[in-house]
C-alpha cells in the first residue's frame, strides 16, 4: 500500500519528508520519491527500492525548499521502476497519490488526444496532467484541482504542489486515509500524511479528511471543503501515534518483537473488557441487545477473517447466537440478505482494508448495526462504525499479523461471554470460569514463548519443504488456516490448511514422506477424531508435527516432532495454539532469509481492491 506525506513550513523539508516516509515503510513499498519547490522552481528526486536509495540520491543531489511532498509506492499500475515512482509532474504540477484511479485508461486516452505525453505506466500520472490542463485553460490551482477531482473514479488520497506557489498545497481524499497535521506557533507548518504515525515527528494535533473532502493548505492554515465545495470543519484530536515507540527493541525483526509483545498486549486488551475484581466481562459501553439479536454477520480479510472464524465457533458454542462469517471481498459482491434489526461485525487490524470497508458500507445500507474490532482507533472502519471494540495491540509493523490476531481473538472471546450472559446461556459460575481462563492466557503464552528455541530448531527442517499441510478440527481449524497463511506469506513456501475431517475427501492423496503435516490438536472434545486422522497420515509416511497439550504418547503413531502446549481451558485453546504456528512461520522464514517484516508483493494494509 502506498504512503503519502507533505510538509509546508519554514524549514527545509527534504530530509523531514524522508523521515516521515520511513514511518510509513511498514505499509510495504518498492520505490520512493520527493518533490519540493525552491525559488518558484519545482524539482524532484526518485529511486527504485528502499528509502536508503532515495537518501543516497538526495545526498548526491540535494533538494532545497520549504514545501514538498513525498511518496512510498507499492506498484499497482506499472512496474516498480524509478520512472514510475511518484511524485509525478506535468506542467509545473506535482502529485503523490495512494489508491487506484479506476478510469485512468479513458482519461489517459483523452489527455493524449489533447497532446499530453505520458512518461509512465501509472494511473497517477493522469491526475497531474488533468490539473495541468485545467491550469492551461486559465484555472487557478484550487479550481484546477476541484475540477479535476470530478473526472476521477476510484479510491485516492492525493497531495499536489505547484511551481511558483511556495505557500500552497492541496490535498484530497476519497476512500484512502488522509491525515492533516497542525504545527504550532514555535514551529509553524502544516503536514499531510497517510496516517498519524507518519506525522508523529512533527505534531500530534491531527484531523482526518472524510470521503469527498479536499483541503487547501498554507504554512499557517488549512481550509477543508466537502465534495460540493462547501467549507467544513473536521475534529482536531491529539493522536497517540507519537507516544508509541516504533522500533524493534532487542529483536531482529518487528514480527519477532510483536510475537513477544502478545502477553503484554493481551493483558492490556483483557483489562479493557474484564472486571478482574468481579471476574466478569464488562461491555457496559456496547449498546446492542444481543438477547433479541437474530444473528451476527462477520466480514473480514486474511488473518482477520480467520479470527472471525474462531469468533463464530466461540459465539455460537458459548454465546448461543447464530453467526455468519464471510471473506469481505466475496461478501461485498454477494449482496447477501440481511436480517432486519441485525448486526454486522468487521474485524480489521488497520481499519483501512478496502474490501472490509466496502462490506461495511453494504451492511450500513441494509440498516445493520455496525460493530468493528480494530487496532487503529482513528481508522476509517472505526469512524464508520456504530460501536468500536478496540484491540490494544499497539502499532503492528510486521506485515504478517500476529499480536493483532491474538488480541482480536481476545476481544471475540470476551464478547462471546458477554453475548452468552445476555442470552441467558452463561450463568454467573460459568462466566467466572471462562473469565478466569482468559486471565490465564498471557501467562500460558509466555510459557509457550519460553520454548521458542525448540521451534527454531524444528523450523530449519521445515525450511526445506516444498509444500506443507496444516490440519485442525473445530476451533483449531481456523488456527490451521492462519498457520498456513503465516508460512506462505513470509517464507514463500506453499502451504494449505484443511479441516482434519476433510482429509479422506481428497487431500490425503498428497501425503507421502516428503510432506510435513502440522496438526493443531488441543485435548478437546474433537481430539480423538483428529488423532485418528493423524494416524491415517502416519500410515502413509507423512511427517507429522504435532501441536497439542496432550502427551506425545496420546498420538498413537510415529511423530516427526511435537510442540507441547501448556494445559489450557478449551475456551482459550485457539489463543494458545496460535503462538506455535506464528513461531514456526517466523523461524522458517528466518532460515530461508526472506524479508520477514516486509515480504515480497505484500502490503501491511490493502487499501485497494
Ligand atoms: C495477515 O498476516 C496479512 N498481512 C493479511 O492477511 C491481513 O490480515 C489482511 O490484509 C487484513 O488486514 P486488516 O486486518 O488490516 O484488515
Amino acid at each position: 500500500m502506498c504512503g503519502i506525506v507533505g510538509i509546508i513550513g519554514t524549514e527545509p523539508v527534504a530530509e523531514r519528508l524522508v523521515d516521515a516516509l520511513k514511518r510509513l515503510e511498514y505499509r510495504g513499498y518498492d520505490s520512493a520519491g520527493v518533490a519540493t519547490i525552491h525559488n518558484h522552481v519545482l524539482d524532484r528526486r526518485r529511486a527504485k527500492g528502499k528509502l536508503k536509495e532515495l537518501e543516497k540520491r538526495l545526498h548526491t543531489e540535494p533538494l532545497e525548499g520549504m514545501i514538498g511532498i513525498g511518496h512510498t509506492r507499492w506498484a499497482t499500475h506499472g512496474k516498480p521502476t524509478e520512472v514510475n515512482a511518484h511524485p509525478h509532474i506535468s506542467g509545473g504540477v506535482s502529485v503523490v497519490h495512494n489508491g487506484i484511479i479506476e478510469n485512468f485508461k479513458t482519461l489517459r486516452a483523452e489527455l493524449e488526444a489533447d497532446g499530453y505525453v505520458f512518461e509512465t505506466e501509472t494511473d497517477t500520472e493522469v491526475i497531474a496532467h488533468l490539473i495541468a490542463r485545467e491550469m492551461t485553460r486559465g484555472a487557478e490551482p484550487q479550481q484546477a484541482v476541484q475540477t479535476s477531482l470530478t473526472h476521477l473514479e476510484g479510491a485516492f488520497a492525493l497531495a499536489v504542489i505547484f511551481a511558483g506557489h511556495e505557500d500552497l498545497m492541496i490535498g484530497a481524499r476519497r476512500g484512502s486515509p488522509f491525515a492533516i497535521g497542525y504545527g504550532n506557533d514555535e514551529e509553524p507548518g502544516m503536514y499531510i500524511g497517510s496516517d498519524a504515525i507518519a506525522l508523529a515527528p512533527f505534531t500530534n494535533k491531527i484531523s482526518y479528511l472524510e470521503d469527498g473532502d479536499w483541503v487547501v493548505l498554507t504554512k499557517n492554515s488549512a481550509a477543508i471543503y466537502d465534495e460540493d465545495g462547501a467549507e467544513v470543519s473536521r475534529k482536531i484530536s491529539l493522536s497517540q501515534a507519537g507516544a508509541l515507540i516504533v522500533d524493534k527493541g532487542n529483536h531482529r525483526h518487528f514480527m519477532a518483537k510483536e510475537i513477544h509483545e502478545q502477553p503484554d498486549v493481551i493483558s492490556r486488551t483483557l483489562s479493557h473488557y474484564i472486571d478482574l475484581g468481579a471476574e466478569r466481562v464488562d461491555f457496559s459501553e456496547l449498546d446492542i441487545d444481543f438477547k433479541t439479536l437474530p444473528r451476527l454477520t462477520v466480514s473480514a480479510c486474511g488473518t482477520a477473517y480467520y479470527a472471525g472464524l474462531v469468533g463464530k465457533y466461540l459465539i455460537e458454542r458459548w454465546g448461543g447466537l447464530p453467526v455468519d462469517v464471510d471473506i469481505a471481498s466475496e461478501f461485498r459482491y454477494r449482496e447477501p440478505l440481511m436480517a432486519d434489526g441485525g448486526a454486522a461485525l468487521f474485524i480489521s487490524q488497520s481499519g483501512e482494508t478496502a474490501d472490509s470497508l466496502a462490506s461495511l458500507s453494504y451492511c450500513k445500507s441494509k440498516a445493520q448495526k455496525i460493530i468493528s474490532i480494530v487496532n487503529v482507533q482513528e481508522s476509517s472502519i472505526a469512524r464508520e462504525s456504530d460501536e468500536v471494540l478496540p484491540t490494544l495491540a499497539g502499532p503492528e509493523i510486521g506485515v504478517a499479523s500476529t499480536k493483532a490476531f491474538t488480541c482480536q481473538l481476545t476481544v471475540l472471546a470476551a464478547l462471546a461471554i458477554h453475548i452468552g450472559v445476555q442470552r441467558g446461556v452463561i450463568n454467573e459460575a460459568l462466566e467466572k470460569e471462562l473469565v478466569r481462563s482468559l486471565v490465564e492466557v498471557p501467562r500460558l503464552i509466555s510459557e509457550v514463548l519460553s520454548h521458542e528455541s525448540d521451534i527454531d530448531d524444528l523450523s530449519s527442517q521445515l525450511s526445506h519443504a516444498k509444500d506443507v499441510l496444516y490440519l485442525g478440527r473445530g476451533v483449531s481449524f481456523p488456527i490451521a488456516l492462519e498457520g498456513a497463511l503465516k508460512l506462505k506469506e513470509i517464507s514463500y513456501i506453499h502451504a494449505e490448511a484443511y479441516a482434519a475431517g476433510e482429509l479422506k475427501h481428497g487431500p490425503i492423496a498428497l501425503i507421502d514422506e516428503t510432506m510435513p503435516v502440522i496438526v493443531v490438536a488441543p485435548e478437546d472434545d474433537l481430539f480423538d477424531k483428529t488423532i485418528s486422522n493423524m494416524q491415517e497420515v502416519a500410515a502413509r509416511g507423512g511427517r507429522i508435527i504435532f501441536i497439542s497439550d496432550a502427551d506425545g504418547e496420546a498420538a498413537g503413531c510415529e511423530l516427526s516432532s511435537m510442540i507441547k502446549l501448556p494445559k489450557a481451558h478449551t475456551f482459550v485453546s485457539p489463543l494458545i495454539s496460535a503462538i506455535p504456528v506464528q513461531l514456526l512461520a517466523y523461524y522458517t522464514a528466518v532460515h530461508m532469509g526472506t524479508d520477514v517484516d516486509q515480504p515480497r508483493n505484500l502490503a501491511k494494509s490493502v487499501t485497494v481492491e
